[in-house]
């Protein structure tokens, strides 16, 4: 006689250990697949004697519906499983963490500087030349009147190559070329790199920043200098500024001047900034020398002009507050990054 109670607690153990989809589906054969067990026994039925043939009928039949109901339940069961362990295995995702600030880049401040002033001088008519970071020595020196072996060559050592150029000491180096370029009148200004041999501290760099100007013309006096540096500055600092010259030596202008700015800071009453003079050191200037505008193709006798070379590293410094110069050409772009388009 089968044992149909045994085959009930065999299959309940074996079930117990089954772990996977895949392993129930060969359980499932095995009990009440083509030839399982449960299927082997509903096939016995008819060797049965006939008075035991409904008992044992129930009998396999309740069988069969245990086993099928713990296969469902199972079934469910991994189901149920997948979907929790896709769920606890997916990132979550936060949504009240505060999102990463995208670091986005600024116009460097020499950059800002630079672009006023360019666009203060093309609304007084200048134009805007480039000037290279490679000169020639007599470009550099020479055709602005500082002859080889002339003291004033001591103030600005520069890097020379070995090609006989030099990287070029100040914006000035392009004023022969552009005198020839346009001849006189002319009204250009001339921004660029600048490079001496410098000891570095916190005010000085051996590269650092520049914008030339230069005005060219019959009747040209130091009134139209003072008229261009006041009118730019005042546009500059954004409040009207008060210019005065003292007097400056710079072999390539005669008479040549430091331009002091009242203190845009405190309007002269006197500041850290100013040292509490009232007044700022700012840019030197002066008529340009008759020697200049001669070895540019410009005739003394009839033309006049005067000349300025404005730091635009100092400028910068002042604009934004930066007290160290070496910040500058530093990459440091928290720091850089404070100069905002004013
Ligand atoms: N080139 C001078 C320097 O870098 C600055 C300068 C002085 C430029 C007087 C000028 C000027 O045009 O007239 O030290």
């Amino acid at each position: 006689m089968v044992d149909i109670q045994k085959i009930l607690i065999e299959a309940q153990e074996q079930l117990k250990n089954i772990n996977s989809s895949e392993e129930l589906s060969s359980f499932y054969q095995l009990y009440l697949g083509k030839s399982g067990k449960v299927t082997d026994l509903m096939k016995l039925m008819k060797e049965i004697p006939n008075e035991e043939k409904k008992n044992f009928g129930l009998a396999v039949n309740n069988l069969k519906q245990s086993i099928s109901t713990a296969i469902e339940e199972k079934e469910k069961y991994f189901i149920k499983k997948k979907i929790e362990d896709s769920i606890n295995n997916t990132k979550q995702v936060d949504l009240t963490i505060p999102s990463c600030k995208k670091l986005k880049g600024s116009l460097h401040p020499i950059t800002i500087v630079q672009q006023k002033v360019i666009d203060i001088f093309l609304s007084m008519g200048f134009t805007v030349e480039d000037g290279n970071e490679i000169e020639t020595e007599y470009n550099n020196f020479e055709a602005v009147n500082v002859p080889k072996n002339h003291p004033a060559r001591d103030m600005q050592d520069t890097f020379y190559l070995d090609n006989g150029q030099v990287l070029k000491t100040h914006t000035s180096a392009a004023q022969n070329r552009i005198m020839k370029k346009y001849g006189a009148p002319l009204k250009a200004i001339f921004p660029g790199r600048c490079f001496r041999n410098e000891e570095l501290d916190a005010s000085h760099e051996n590269t650092f920043f520049q914008i030339e100007g230069m005005m060219i013309d019959k009747n040209v006096s130091i009134s139209n200098l003072i008229y261009f540096m006041k009118k730019m500055l005042t546009q500059v600092f954004g409040k009207e500024i008060d210019v005065r010259l003292r007097p400056g030596f710079f072999p390539f202008v005669e008479p040549g001047f430091e331009l002091d700015i009242s203190c845009p800071y405190c309007n002269g009453k006197g500041c850290r900034v100013c040292k509490h003079g009232g007044w700022i050191e700012l840019c030197p200037c002066g008529m340009i020398h008759p020697n200049v505008l001669k070895m540019g193709g410009i005739d003394p006798d009839e033309y006049q002009g005067f000349a300025f070379g404005l730091g635009f590293s100092r400028l910068a410094m002042m604009t934004y507050d930066i007290t160290e110069i070496r910040l500058l050409n530093s990459g440091n772009i928290t720091a850089l990054s404070q100069a905002k388009v004013k």
